[in-house]
């Protein structure tokens, strides 16, 4: 028999390359989705999927929703991916941040308790929790102390732990995935691959003039969404609840990001890029650069994309819409 997962955040990125990875696995995909007063525009990274999917309206802060879903569709798996996901944001509305990222989550896991309580769990946290520390090697891994740095990272950390909490004190298949920065075609417009991907195409095509950015220096590791989703399923598709690193080992500045995108199009970003200290974050997280060995060892992951090959796909996506 197919197997049913459901998909919180199933309307983000990673909730459509999800979605379309399950379908391809011979998955029942079912969905939950925020009430939004304009559906279309919402739900368009589903836009070909929609027709193999069981939507229902629910939302992480009203628990009896979530409990109605799980009582009805009784999941194998569960993919927990809806959050306030953008970093700077979370200074901006930190309850609404910590109530989705954190307290969501809490809702959920009481809920499977409740209504399912076989169902595996997978929980999207990410390496905004690690904050500003490394290892020795200047690497991030599973074992790294993590001193978040953000709302959005202290909320992450709460649900991470609750997460292994509920693994031990209750006996549930919980695990999380920690992912590194991870990005595509559909990655919302306001993080910095696509801000600056799009904005350095816009410029090319004199549709615009200069693009405004905040810390140039901060590094990333970033790697593309479709890999990152194969990482989800194969987390719980192992014989046992545990907590994974996802990443690409390479780490970039945002201006080596300018300087490469720019370049690609036969432009210098110092004569389009300005700093503007709206954009600088309160707090920054410097640097970012994750050791998945655990992660290759044990579930046989390994990304497709590296680095140069995810701005080239951004970038031929924008070339086209422009
Ligand atoms: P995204 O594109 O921003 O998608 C977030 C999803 O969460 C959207 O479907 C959003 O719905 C939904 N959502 C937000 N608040 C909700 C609420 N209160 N109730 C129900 N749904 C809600 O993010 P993403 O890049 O796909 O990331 C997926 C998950 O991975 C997130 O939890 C993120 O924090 C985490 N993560 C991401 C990265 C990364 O680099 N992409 C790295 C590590 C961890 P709407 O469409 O209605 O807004
Ligand atoms: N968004 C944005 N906009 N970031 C900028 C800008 C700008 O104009 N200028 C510089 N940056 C810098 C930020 O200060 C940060 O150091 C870096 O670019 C990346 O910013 P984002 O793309 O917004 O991603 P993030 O690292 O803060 O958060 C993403 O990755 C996390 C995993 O590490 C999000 O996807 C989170 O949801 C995810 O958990």
């Amino acid at each position: 028999m197919a197997k049913k997962a459901f998909i919180t955040g199933i309307t983000g990125q990673d909730g459509s390359y999800l979605t379309e990875h399950l379908l391809d696995l011979g998955y029942n995909v079912y969905g939950l989705v925020r009430r939004n007063s304009v559906t279309e525009h919402q739900q368009s990274r589903l836009e070909n999927l929609k027709k193999n999917v069981d939507l229902t309206y629910g939302d992480m802060l009203d628990q009896s929703s979530i409990d109605k879903i799980l009582n009805r569709v009784q999941p194998d798996e569960i993919y927990n991916l809806a959050a306030q996901s953008h970093v700077r944001i979370s200074y901006d509305i930190p309850q609404f941040t910590a109530q989705t990222n954190a307290l969501g989550v809490l809702n959920l896991l009481e809920s499977v308790k409740m209504h399912c309580p076989s169902a595996r769990i997978y929980q999207a946290s990410s390496s905004e929790m690690f904050g500003n520390s490394r290892d020795s090697d200047g690497m991030q891994r599973e074992t790294t102390p993590m001193h978040p740095v953000s709302p959005y990272g202290c909320a992450k950390l709460f649900s991470y732990s609750v997460i292994r909490n509920y693994r031990k004190a209750f006996k549930l298949f919980a695990s999380n995935g920690i992912l590194f920065n991870h990005e595509s075609p559909r990655r919302g417009s306001n993080f910095v691959t696509t801000k600056i991907i799009k904005n350095a195409v816009l410029i090319s095509k004199g549709k615009a003039k200069i693009l405004e950015l905040g810390n140039l220096d901060s590094k990333r590791d970033w790697g593309h969404s479709k890999d990152y989703v194969r990482a989800m399923q194969l987390i719980l598709s192992h014989d046992k609840p545990d907590d994974f690193v996802i990443s690409t080992g390479q780490t970039n500045s945002i201006r080596d990001l300018c300087k490469i995108v720019f370049s690609k199009l036969n432009l210098d970003y110092e004569d389009y890029v300005r700093v503007n200290p709206k954009y600088v974050r309160p707090e920054e997280l410097s640097y970012l650069c994750g050791d998945c060995t655990k992660s290759k060892e044990i579930l046989g992951w390994k990304p497709e994309y590296n680095f140069e090959k995810l701005i080239d796909e951004m970038l031929e996506f924008f070339l086209k819409q422009y």
